[in-house]
């Protein structure tokens, strides 16, 4: 990797008024892995807009740990948090510590622990129902899994398979046009055409659900009595609902802009609130686990040696029991499958962040409000970073090989105060779910896939993926 100073550069080809915006859309992957033959830090243009997107590790390091310069803001989160509400996701910086120290507690160590038993009944009651040779389709499969898991750990509720349709319906059509609804001319997407219809009737749809869900699992919580509920222990709801029993009259804490404008009280911000993180944790939650997993399993059925390698781990380390939390230590090749997937195919692909005032990056001037464009494609695909880097090579994460990296080459999590706050959760439901399937199944691409990403969608994950489970020979 070149050491500073890095380079920067202009990236050719924008339409005009379209600028980049269809290869970012219709070809990601290609396009993002192509900007660092540009630079280290290379202008890219959104509809008229120049932005501009770090191409180097240590560039993408700072701008994500600097995120008082770098925040969450300007138009592009405006239009995010018309969608997804102004949860720890999406807030900006002013709000983002209050909320985050909330949620934190319910992601303690000791709490997976906890989860991983609901993760591991999940998981087992999915691959059970599975017969030989039969042809799943894999993200919808994996994306209930997912949705049922996180509403009964995190909400401690169970949800009917009718309201997971439901949700993942919802979600499905408002979180699909995510980046259209965050990158097309306003004007466009006021006009009453089918697809802009067809999104306000999803996020209705999906506010309601989210209110029932909400009210179902409160309703379970408050007739837990006070001990039993700090007996079973902290989850995203308990918390938050905790918070809202203590909520400060209005005007003596930090409320947060949206839930002051829409509530009025301490009271009611603090409900808007819930609504708003109960909505980032449902999608933050399930899209991202469900496309590592869809990833991981094309990546292995692609990859017989790699296939194979795991399934051997599993027998060695579990002998044909489900993985429990204290044997996921003990699963490092599974792990490194999933890092190995998550660099190859990041779920989370596309983020802004708006500067707060003038900054120099890369020996570039950024005014305030200049839009910089986070996507760990450039880095994790550079080949300046990576040997081979379109290469699924597991290994390359052994340790004797990651100390060669340079820091930032991984931000699959993101990195600095705004990391993924489900790391742990997500990286401990992929590895029981994945040892499941290891352990029983070999997994086959069936005819008809379509591992196109889904154009626009907040989360990258292919159109179509059929895979086909045999299971394996000591279980037949
Ligand atoms: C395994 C798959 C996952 C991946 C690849 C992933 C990826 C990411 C990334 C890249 C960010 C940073 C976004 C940014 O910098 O703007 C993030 C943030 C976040 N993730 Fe995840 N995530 C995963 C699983 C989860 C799970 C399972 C949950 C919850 C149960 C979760 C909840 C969140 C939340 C709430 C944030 C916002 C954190 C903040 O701003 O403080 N994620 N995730």
């Amino acid at each position: 990797m070149s050491s500073q100073p890095f380079t920067t550069g202009t990236v050719p080809g924008a339409l005009p008024g379209l600028g980049h915006i269809w290869p970012l859309m219709r070809r990601p992957i290609e396009f993002l892995t192509s900007l660092p033959d540009h630079g280290d830090l290379v202008e890219i243009r959104l509809g008229p807009t120049p932005v501009y997107v770090p191409c180097h590790p240590e560039l993408l390091r700072q701008t994500l740990t600097d995120d008082r310069t770098f925040d969450k803001g300007g138009k592009y989160y405006d239009r995010a948090r018309a969608m997804a509400g102004n949860g720890v996701a999406t807030c900006a910086h002013k709000d983002h510590r209050r909320q985050r120290r909330l949620l934190q507690p319910a992601f303690h160590p000791s709490r997976l622990e906890a989860y991983a038993t609901t993760m591991e009944q999940e998981v087992k009651a999915l691959t059970d129902s599975w017969g030989d040779a039969e042809v799943v389709d894999a993200y919808p499969v994996l994306y209930a899994l997912a949705l049922r898991t996180v509403t009964r750990t995190l909400f401690s509720t169970r949800v009917t398979d009718e309201v997971v349709a439901d949700i993942q319906r919802s979600f499905d059509i408002a979180f699909s046009g995510f980046f259209r609804q965050m990158f097309m001319p306003p004007a466009l997407l006021r006009l009453p055409l089918p697809a802009n219809l067809r999104h306000q009737r999803a996020l209705r749809n999906l506010n309601a659900i989210v209110d029932r869900v909400l009210r179902d699992a409160t309703a379970g919580q408050e007739s837990v009595p006070g001990q039993d509920r700090e007996a079973a222990g902290r989850n995203v709801l308990s918390v938050l609902l905790a918070s809202r029993e203590s909520a400060a009259p209005a005007g003596t804490a930090d409320t947060g802009a949206e839930g002051a404008a829409q509530g009025g009280d301490a009271a009611g911000a603090a409900d808007a609130e819930i609504h708003d993180q109960v909505v980032t944790v449902l999608a933050a939650g399930s899209e991202t686990v469900a496309s590592t997993l869809t990833w991981a399993l094309y990546l292995l059925s692609r990859n017989p040696a790699a296939q194979r390698r795991l399934q051997e781990e599993a027998d060695t380390v579990l002998g044909g029991r489900p993985a429990r939390w204290d044997d996921l230590p003990h699963l490092p090749h599974t792990h490194r499958v999933i890092t190995e997937t998550i660099r190859l195919y990041p779920p989370g692909w596309l983020f802004t962040r708006v500067t707060t005032k003038a900054v120099i990056l890369a020996g570039r001037h950024l005014k305030a409000g200049t839009t910089v464009v986070i996507s760990p494609v450039p880095v994790h695909r550079n080949t300046a970073v990576f040997r081979r880097a379109a290469d699924f090579d597991p290994d390359r994460w052994l340790p004797e090989r990651t100390s060669a990296l340079p820091r930032g080459a991984f931000a699959g999590f993101g990195t600095g105060p705004r990391k993924c706050v489900g790391d742990g959760f997500g990286v401990a439901e992929c590895a029981l779910a994945l040892t499941a399937v290891a352990s029983h199944w070999t997994v086959r691409c069936a005819p008809g896939a379509d591992t196109r990403p889904v154009p626009l969608a907040a989360f990258y994950r292919p159109r179509r993926l059929r895979l086909e489970l045999n299971r394996r020979r000591h279980d037949a």
